[in-house]
């Protein structure tokens, strides 16, 4: 036990480790992460729990700010496209943050997540999509604070597990949490997600009859997914590009998923 620990801190988290030697043992048993939005991924969240409640592993301490920031880069899935932490690794067209920290002023920062970056009408390639109209001023704040933190390692910023074994839709169910799919499109597909200068003046639903009339075919939901949708430049909300992010098998579980809704 105590090895394992110890090599664990020694590979993932040296220079935590004068720092966070004392701050640690707590937030271990609040994995209750998810669990109760998630009830069908039980028996993954409970490995996933087991891991710190046999062997504590430190963290760094940080600010409310920077916990904050480092949970909604999860909720948001700006990890899904980054990396863990921030690493890169996802996809060459997405780069690592590891950097920009320093590079990049607040100012510089907040105008990149508010706004978007890169070639949005590029249908071949990641862009960077808008946030400014999903998130608010505090989240985006946060999110600037723990890139400027240098993403840190934070206690139980596990993104959302897929359950695998248990069909398409369920893993799909998965993925719509896992890449943020519902911060835009909303629960259950239900959409309503406000997008003020878009000509419906919200993001749409993934649901009901309109979006059945729309996408008939599987074919033409996975394109979307794939390609992304550009309705117009920020402040308005677009359709990200999941290509290169998502795997084939990952957008026939979304879809799986999308067609179990009313
Ligand atoms: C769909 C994938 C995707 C998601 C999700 C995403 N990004 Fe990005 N991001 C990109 C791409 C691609 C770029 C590079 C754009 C370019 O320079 O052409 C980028 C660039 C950036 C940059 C500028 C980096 C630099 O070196 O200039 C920052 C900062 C950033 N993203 C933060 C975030 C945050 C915070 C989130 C979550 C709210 C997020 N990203 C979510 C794809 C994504
Ligand atoms: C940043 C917000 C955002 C995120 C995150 C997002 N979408 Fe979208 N999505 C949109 C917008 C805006 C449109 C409308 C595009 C248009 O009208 O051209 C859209 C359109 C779609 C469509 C076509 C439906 C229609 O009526 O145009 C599908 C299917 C879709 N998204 C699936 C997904 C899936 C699956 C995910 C997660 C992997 C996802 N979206 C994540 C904003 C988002």
């Amino acid at each position: 036990m105590v090895e394992d620990d110890r090599s664990r801190r020694d590979t993932r988290l040296l220079p935590a480790l004068f720092a966070a030697a004392l701050a640690v043992a707590i937030a271990a048993g609040v994995v209750a992460y998810a669990a109760g939005h998630y009830g069908e991924q039980t028996k993954t969240v409970t490995t996933q729990a087991s891991g710190p409640t046999t062997s504590p592993t430190t963290y760094p301490k940080v600010s409310p700010s920077v916990a904050a920031g480092a949970h909604t880069f999860v909720q948001f899935a700006c990890v899904q496209c980054h990396g863990m932490q921030g690493k890169g690794g996802v996809d060459p067209a997405v780069p690592a943050l590891k950097t920009v920290g320093h590079s990049l002023t607040v100012a510089q920062l907040t105008h990149i997540i508010d706004h978007g970056l890169g070639e949005s009408a590029n249908p071949k390639q990641p862009y960077m999509p808008v946030w400014g109209q999903v998130l608010s001023k505090t989240q985006v704040s946060d999110l600037v604070a723990y890139i400027r933190a240098g993403l840190p390692a934070v206690a139980d910023t596990q993104p959302v597990a897929v359950p695998a074994g248990q069909g398409a839709a369920v893993a799909g169910a998965g993925l719509y949490v896992r890449y943020g799919c519902i911060n835009c499109h909303g629960p259950n597909g239900l959409g309503g997600v406000p997008n003020p200068l878009s000509p419906d003046k919200s993001i749409p639903p993934l649901s009901g009859q309109g979006f059945r009339h729309d996408f008939p075919t599987d074919k033409a939901i996975a394109a979307v997914i794939r390609s992304g949708s550009v309705i117009g430049r920020a402040p308005i909300v677009s359709m990200p590009h999941w290509g290169g992010i998502l795997s084939a098998r990952q957008i026939t579980e979304l879809i799986a998923y999308l067609k179990t809704l009313k």
